[in-house]
């Protein structure tokens, strides 16, 4: 009660001349507000008697308005955001000083954008100036991320409902991509198969920029450049989520672009699914974060010897992480608004968090041979694979958010191609 929390929009981001970056709303003001217009900002003043939300929002401005579209404006935003005061947020700086007399503490997330830090210090001192006469300022400023993100960790059902339908659409988009593969299409056409999709299924946009990649393109972790063609025999790997109500799902699925697997495209693929599965038959409350990708590690350090691909035995491998050149990144990480969501893996002092129910949460092993690697034997050249699938913590194991997009080899061999 005796804090103030500040929370503001995030800036807009010019693209080139006059034209901006699609507007994306900063996920804590969305995750306490639901506010998605620019230009916004939440006070929490708790135990006010008369406003323990001021609002701040855009004034409504018909000449902007014909150009930019409706907003919300000051006389609505009482009523639509459940605050009790609002005010134009060409006032914020203006007002926050005497709206932090008699508070102890602001809190406010330093670091984002030096303008405001510059604004807000500039408040406090102001707001020590009116309280010298009696009355009270802040004395600190402290970062609400800790905390909120905690709460944003643990999903509310309202939560968890946005991300399953961002899941099941994310999966589905994957399957249609699937059904239009064909040999010489290009990377962004498949791409844009798979967008297509998300939006027809009501989500507003991609939540990350989708990933297609065909060949030894599979090889490179973010490739975005999606302007190669998809040729015959190779395979295509596509890392694509969609991005519903705030929420995202993250899935990659990797398939033959003519339907076949090889031989060896089919060797690397087994061993990935596995090393997949055998991670999510582990997810129960109360196993240890690391412990996922120690167990991908494992099956796919195993799979590595068999294959002769590094050298054995399998425990001087994972010591010396031979495995590290062909499997060189995490297996999962949180999920939420923002696809690498917030949230501790270890919180002070742990090695690794105990898994809870209402976590949510990637497992997403690969394996990448580079073209051009002369260590790795030349069939496994080029091959690139990894199968991504989002999974929600459940009191007794866990629910796979994204089993609607195909994995079983047999099944992606029957869908490739193939036309709804
Ligand atoms: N799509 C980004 C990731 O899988 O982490
Ligand atoms: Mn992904
Ligand atoms: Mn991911």
């Amino acid at each position: 009660e005796e804090g103030a929390a500040l929370i503001l929009a995030a800036p807009e981001r010019r693209r080139s001349n006059d034209s901006l970056y699609d507007y994306r709303p900063s996920n804590d003001l969305l995750y306490l507000t639901g506010f998605e217009e620019p230009e916004s900002a939440a006070l929490f003043l708790p135990g006010h008697p008369e406003h323990p939300f001021v609002a701040f929002v855009r004034r409504r401005d018909p000449a902007r308005e014909v150009w930019d579209g409706a907003r919300l404006g000051v006389e609505a935003a009482c009523e639509r955001l459940g605050a009790q005061r609002a005010h134009p947020i060409d006032e914020l700086y203006a007002r926050l000083p005497e709206l932090l007399v008699d508070r102890r503490r602001l809190v406010y997330a330093l670091g984002e954008d030096e303008e405001a830090d510059r604004e807000v210090v500039r408040c406090v001192r102001k707001a020590r100036w009116l309280a010298r006469r009696g009355r009270a300022a802040p004395l600190a400023i402290l970062d609400p991320r800790e905390l909120l993100h905690e709460q944003r960790l643990l999903k509310a059902p309202e939560e968890i409902a946005a991300l399953r339908r961002a899941c099941q659409v994310s999966a589905e988009g994957h399957l249609r991509g699937m059904r239009c593969t064909r040999p010489g299409m290009r990377e962004y056409e498949l791409q844009a198969e798979i967008e297509y999709h998300f939006k027809q299924a009501g989500a507003r946009a991609p939540g990350y920029t989708t990933i297609v990649g065909a060949g030894a393109n599979a090889c490179v972790l973010h490739y975005v450049d999606n302007r190669a063609p998809l040729r015959d025999g190779d395979l295509v790997l596509v890392d694509a989520g969609a991005e519903v109500q705030w929420y995202t799902g993250d899935v990659t699925r990797t398939w033959p672009v003519n339907g076949r697997f090889t031989g060896y495209q089919r060797t690397v693929y087994d061993l990935v699914l596995r090393a997949q599965m055998d991670v999510i038959r582990e997810v129960r409350p109360g196993l240890p974060w690391p412990e996922l990708h120690r167990r991908a590690v494992r099956t796919l350090t195993e799979g590595l010897v068999d294959l002769g691909v590094i050298e054995g035995p399998v425990e001087r491998a994972l010591e010396q992480k031979t495995y590290a050149r062909y499997y060189m990144h995490g297996t999962g990480h949180w999920l939420g608004m923002d696809v690498h969501d917030v949230g501790a893996y270890a919180r002070r002092g742990e090695e690794g968090r105990p898994l809870e129910p209402g976590m949510v949460f990637t497992v997403e092993p690969g394996l990448y041979f580079p073209p051009d690697d002369a260590d790795c034997p030349e069939p496994w050249r080029g091959i690139g694979v990894r199968i991504e699938d989002d999974v929600l913590v459940t009191a007794d194991g866990c629910e796979v958010l994204t089993a609607a997009a195909p994995k079983e080899p047999e099944e992606i061999e029957e869908i490739v191609g193939r036309p709804a």
